[in-house]
């Protein structure tokens, strides 16, 4: 059965992103072997608009790329955020999409989160992301997740194994969007239930 995953990207670096790279792999695997549908909103080449009290005063009219990548999450079963290591935080730009997905677009539906650095560290975004960003969002994290270190010489050939780290990590992609994929299938069940969908706390407590 397909279902259809949203991929953000988080960095917003014009030159050649690796986070980009790392989504089209992600895109083409999800895609081609996989056979899901997908939607990829790069935010190296899409801008949105930072969150300001227009969100709340006149919604509609906020940001029109926004609307558009809102209803494009809205309409998946999963996602997988994909964020770099800037001075050890995720983007801004990725932030701000916390700010904005705060209308049901990804509640009750499982992520995976991949962290790219073009060193060994990759742990701090994901703490970051499991932290808090779940709180006014709803989405949740499933336990695994990915980090691609020395992102610079993995992933280069979607088709082709090129070194031992390549062919671990592309493993390790693959065990973790089938997990997601039985996590998909799983939450269609758990968005359906009244108590899930009549939820009086959408601010929390
Ligand atoms: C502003 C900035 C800060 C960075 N800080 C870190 C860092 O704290 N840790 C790290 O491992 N890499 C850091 N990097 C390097 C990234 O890991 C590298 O650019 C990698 O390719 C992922 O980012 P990208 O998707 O923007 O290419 C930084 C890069 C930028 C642009």
């Amino acid at each position: 059965m397909a279902y259809k995953f949203a991929i953000i990207s988080g960095s917003t670096r014009k030159k050649a992103p690796q986070s980009s790279k790392v989504a089209h792999y992600v895109k083409w695997l999800l895609e081609q072997q996989l056979e899901q549908e997908t939607y990829l909103l790069d935010l190296s080449e899409t801008s949105l608009k930072y969150w300001d009290e227009t969100f709340w005063s006149d919604y509609k009219n906020f940001d029109e790329n926004w609307a558009i990548a809102s209803k494009e999450i809205r309409n998946s079963d999963a996602l997988v955020i994909i964020t770099p290591e800037w001075n050890g935080t995720i983007p801004p730009a990725l932030k701000n999409i916390f700010h904005l997905a705060t209308k049901g677009e990804m509640a009750n539906k499982p992520a995976l989160i991949i962290s790219v650095s073009s060193g060994i560290n990759g742990v701090y975004p994901i703490t970051e992301l499991r932290l808090n960003s779940f709180k006014n969002t709803f989405v949740n994290y499933i336990p695994q997740h990915v980090i691609v270190r020395n992102v610079n010489s993995v992933l280069n050939n979607p088709q082709a194994i090129e070194t031992e780290d390549d062919k671990l990590i592309k493993e390790r992609i693959d065990y973790t969007l089938k997990i997601l994929m039985v996590y998909a299938e799983a939450f269609v069940k758990i968005r359906d239930s009244e108590i899930i969908k009549n939820n009086p706390f959408p601010y929390g407590m």
